[in-house]
């Protein structure tokens, strides 16, 4: 287990980023082979200043459960690059017109707005499709089988149409979590879930990883939410205000700013009780950090 004590969270996150920067250069299609336009696209998009949260994450969790990282092929960097497209392809197509209608992702235009929107809905479909001839290569059908149910229509994609049927309503704290849980909440708790299966964890650390999975997934889309309201469009990447511009079912909409972080907080807390208390691990530090985070 890496322990928390010998790693500086910040230094952590930056080492990490790093890493998955490298994998997904390495593994996204050369912008100079045919379909040039596309692939640049593709690469445009995932290769631009993302946090890189979850495949950080499904590398913590693989490390907590004593995961082996010493081989450059080991199975957890090909969940970790197939995380990371998956997640750009949900951006991509969370932005385009037809959907949040947003022009600034990275702190620089969407992919709609730089390239059209066929090529941005396109490059979206493609990396959807690397992502699982990547996670193919780790050899489990379960990682596989994880992801796909979790980006589908009970997981993921049934979050976006929830969302979508939401616009423009009043909604309740339940109905909230129930979007959040599905649009963010399942791919987070993959994230995890796929650390803890390529490693091989026994099924009580698996379902300790799944609840914490659970619990920051949904604190991480609250948060989300608050900084849509109170954050910084420089600081985040994207244009605050979105939301409520087009009258989104958001945390705060529900219960207000003051309940929606300290609910956010309550989740946290639920997250890292999974672990014992004296327990002081890295997954511990990324859940303080998902809840304090600013961008
Ligand atoms: C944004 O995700 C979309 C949500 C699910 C809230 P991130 O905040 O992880 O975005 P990047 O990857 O850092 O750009
Ligand atoms: C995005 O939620 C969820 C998915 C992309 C699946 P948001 O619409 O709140 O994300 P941002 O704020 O545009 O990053
Ligand atoms: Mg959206
Ligand atoms: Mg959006
Ligand atoms: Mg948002």
């Amino acid at each position: 287990m890496t322990r928390a004590d010998t790693v500086d969270i910040t230094v952590y996150l930056k080492e990490k980023k790093e890493l998955v920067d490298r994998l997904l250069d390495s593994f996204l299609p050369s912008s100079a082979v045919p379909p040039t336009i596309l692939h640049s696209a593709m690469r445009y998009s995932v290769l631009a200043p993302g946090k890189r949260l979850r495949p950080i994450l499904a590398l913590s969790a693989y490390e907590y459960c004593n995961g082996d990282t010493t081989a450059n092929d080991c199975p957890i960097y090909f969940a970790m690059g197939a995380l990371e497209m998956v997640h750009t392809y949900s951006l991509i197509h969370d932005d385009l017109p037809c959907m949040d209608d947003d022009d600034l992702r990275r702190g620089m235009p969407t992919c709609h707005k730089k390239f059209g929107e066929a090529t941005a809905v396109l490059a979206g479909d493609a990396l959807h499709d690397e992502a699982f001839a990547l996670l193919a290569r780790t050899g489990s059908t379960q990682a596989v089988m994880e992801l796909a149910e979790a980006l589908g229509t009970m997981g993921m994609i049934g979050g976006q149409i929830a969302d979508v049927e939401a616009e423009g309503h009043q909604v309740t704290k339940e109905d909230v979590i129930n979007i959040h849980n599905r649009k963010t909440g399942a791919l987070i708790r993959c994230s995890v879930r796929l650390g803890a299966i390529l490693a091989d964890a026994d099924s009580d650390t698996l379902t300790q990883i799944t609840r914490f999975g659970e619990k920051i997934g949904l604190a991480f889309q609250i948060i989300d939410d608050v900084l849509d309201v109170e954050g910084d469009t420089k600081r985040l990447g994207k244009n605050v205000g979105s939301d409520s511009k087009k009258k989104k079912a958001t945390y705060p909409s529900a219960v207000g700013i003051e309940q929606a972080r300290k609910d956010a907080n309550n989740l946290i807390e639920e997250a890292v009780s999974v672990f014992s208390e004296y327990e002081d691990n890295i997954l511990v530090h990324l859940a303080r950090y998902i809840g304090q985070r600013n961008c």
